[in-house]
């Protein structure tokens, strides 16, 4: 039976492919400069960090590549759906039937096997490239380990603990400063992404992965847990603050720290170390030692609670500490059920841990 569309319709649909091909241009042509500061949203076309750029260089290319492959290809589509479309004035007789050309055959065998090679040898020299670097004198060395589901971070040099947030010094061109990361899970398989900084590595249970960053801008880059691994897995969301040398030794004596003991916070702190917290948690120059939980030492520290699901203010914390399940429904703190009077006091103890 022929059907014949009317004319509108395909109009219809070059103007779709077009404006398509319109949009997917104007994303990979995006200009990126190197004083575009961390935007706050995550983007791989917008790399600030050495194995960010490399690995944006040979996305480009793969994708360019690709973009050419569907503008030829969607291009014959396009231009054989218009030319050779049914018409009224058709006899109805099928067109001569061709079989067989060597010629065409070895172009279209030959061509695809070419572009793959170039493709395979552009993203192999890149994962060597990036997988291959060695630690230059003045790296930094954190060890990230990744729970259901907050992210652990330790620095194994320095003495310090901290969770959800990655303090790093910014890189220079004239004083390097990568910080290499040795990757850990406590349970499931989790996975490392901060798009503006690196690709993308699998946190994987009684393994040791490795990866490094190199962020060339100060400021404060997002990222987020990129492997399904439970309940809140969307809940699993990391900073990675970018400091300028002064900036970063400062917040590295401030970390170095024992926790603050403020007299008025007493009451709070005994009601803290009486009850079971101190199996979770640890506050250093007390006697909570857990390892379970985050380490509160410097607990204010930080910008939000529950790996980025709240703001950390004195509000959301009270609210936090007296049933985190109606902040983060699942995660492993479970309802302490404190008195008004215990909870009023823990939290103005915890306020005081900077
Ligand atoms: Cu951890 Cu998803």
């Amino acid at each position: 039976m022929k059907v014949h569309l009317p004319r509108k319709k395909s109009s219809l649909w070059v103007l779709g492919a077009a404006f398509f091909l319109f949009i997917a241009t104007t994303v990979l042509v995006t200009p990126t400069s190197a004083a575009d500061a961390p935007t706050g949203v995550t983007n791989i076309f917008k790399p600030l960090s050495t194995p960010a750029q490399a690995i944006h260089e040979v996305s480009l290319l793969v994708l360019s590549i690709c973009a050419g492959i569907f503008l030829v290809v969607g291009g014959l589509l396009a231009y054989t759906v218009v030319r050779f479309r049914c018409r009224v004035s058709d006899d109805g007789r099928e067109p001569p039937q061709v079989y067989g050309s060597n010629k065409l055959e070895f172009a279209w065998t030959v061509i695809p096997i070419v572009t793959v090679f170039v493709l395979f040898l552009a993203t192999a020299r890149t994962i060597f490239d990036v997988q291959g670097a060695v630690p230059p004198v003045g790296a930094l060395n954190v060890t990230v380990v990744g729970h259901q589901w907050w992210w652990e971070i330790r620095y194994p040099e320095l003495g310090i603990m901290t969770a959800n947030e990655l303090h790093v010094p910014v890189s220079e061109t004239s004083k390097r400063r990568p910080t290499f990361l040795k990757l850990e899970s406590a349970d499931v398989v989790h996975s490392f992404w901060v798009p503006q900084l690196a690709g993308k590595t699998d946190v994987i249970p009684n393994r040791e992965n490795r990866m490094w960053i190199e962020p060339t801008q100060p400021g404060t880059y997002v990222g987020n847990c990129a492997e399904y691994c439970g309940m809140q897995h969307a809940h699993m969301m990391l900073r990675v603050i970018v400091h300028t040398t002064d900036e970063f030794e400062k917040w590295i004596a401030e970390q170095k720290q024992s926790s603050l003991d403020d007299p008025q916070a007493r009451a709070g702190r005994d009601v803290f170390l009486a009850t079971a917290c101190i199996n979770c948690h640890t506050i250093k120059g007390t006697q909570a030692m857990g390892t379970f939980g985050p380490d509160l030492t410097h607990l204010m520290s930080r910008e939000t609670l529950g790996a980025g699901t709240v703001p950390n203010t004195a509000e959301k914390l009270r609210a936090w500490v007296r049933d985190p399940q109606t902040i983060k429904e699942g995660c492993n703190m479970p309802n302490m059920q404190l008195t008004d009077n215990e909870l009023n006091q823990i939290v103005a103890y915890l306020l005081t841990l900077k």
